[in-house]
């Protein structure tokens, strides 16, 4: 009898993966399934074999498609899933991750950086001067301030690192999630990570390339306290898009944010 049941599900798969368009190729449910675990805090049980209970996945794949302002269907949608396949920052969009979150921001107005390593993507200077101006996005609309030091614990600790690096939350190779920081406290609290698997640049706009100082003004943000948002052109909009870094402005959402924390 089981035999039989599992005789007939492997035809149906087999008949699946002969019927042409599949509409929900296996695949994509893995895709859809780590991103919401990893952003959406999907505590996913696979549905048990009495099946009593519900399937929270749909309900999940609400909430993100309402943060992206999608079509709220609740379906993996192929609109839901090229956002899913964008490249983007590690840090979850619902803030229900204990080791992000909390009542972040910095009991003083005066900071300091470390960087710890580098990619070898780019020469050191334009390391340390994308890392410099991404900073100053946000102390030009405070009153922050920030010392660079180079030796000893800094507030800020910038580390370029692949895969498993110490902190529970290990990168995933090229593409996908390209950094991460943690919301301010002491400890790991305000330290940036960029996941050195991806190609960083100074300034070009080509493809599978990431601008490090739009990548790193966007972890600072989380450094000091914002969360993601939902407005499309914020620097805190959870995906990544390029725009040019000579011509960058701080979005009116990200300024409210910021000095909602810190005062102008
Ligand atoms: C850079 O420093 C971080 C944090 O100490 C570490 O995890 C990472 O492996 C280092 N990267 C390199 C290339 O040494
Ligand atoms: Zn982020
Ligand atoms: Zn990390």
């Amino acid at each position: 009898m089981r035999i039989h049941r599992q005789l007939g599900f492997l035809a149906s798969l087999v008949l699946v993966i002969h019927a042409g368009p599949i509409p929900q190729p296996v695949v994509d449910y893995g895709i859809a399934e780590n991103y919401l675990k990893s952003f959406y805090n999907l505590d996913y049980r696979r549905p048990s074999s009495t099946g009593r209970e519900p399937d929270p996945l749909p309900e999940k794949l609400k909430e993100m498609q309402k943060f992206f302002r999608l079509k709220v269907t609740g379906k993996l949608d192929k609109e839901t899933l090229a956002v899913m396949k964008k490249p983007r920052c590690g840090v979850p969009d619902v803030a229900a991750y204990s080791t992000f979150g909390g009542s972040p921001k910095w009991p003083t107005n005066r900071l300091t950086y470390r960087i710890v390593n580098y990619t070898r993507d780019m020469l050191k200077a334009e390391v340390d001067d994308s890392i410099r101006r991404a900073l100053k996005v946000w102390a030009d609309v405070t009153p922050l301030k920030f010392t660079r030091i180079s030796s000893g614990t800094a507030d800020i600790m910038i580390s370029f690192a692949i895969r498993d690096h110490g902190d529970g939350l290990p990168f995933d190779g090229p593409q996908n999630t390209l950094a991460h920081a943690y919301a301010p406290s002491s400890g790991i609290g305000g330290d940036a990570h960029f996941d050195d698997d991806e190609v960083f640049t100074f300034s070009s706009p080509r493809a599978k390339c990431y601008v490090l100082f739009l990548v790193a003004a966007h972890e600072f943000g989380h450094s000091l306290g914002l969360s993601h948002s939902n407005v499309p052109g914020a620097l805190m909009f959870p995906t990544y898009s390029f725009r040019d870094p000579g011509r960058f402005s701080l979005h009116s959402d990200d300024i409210r944010g910021i000095q909602s924390l810190y005062g102008m």
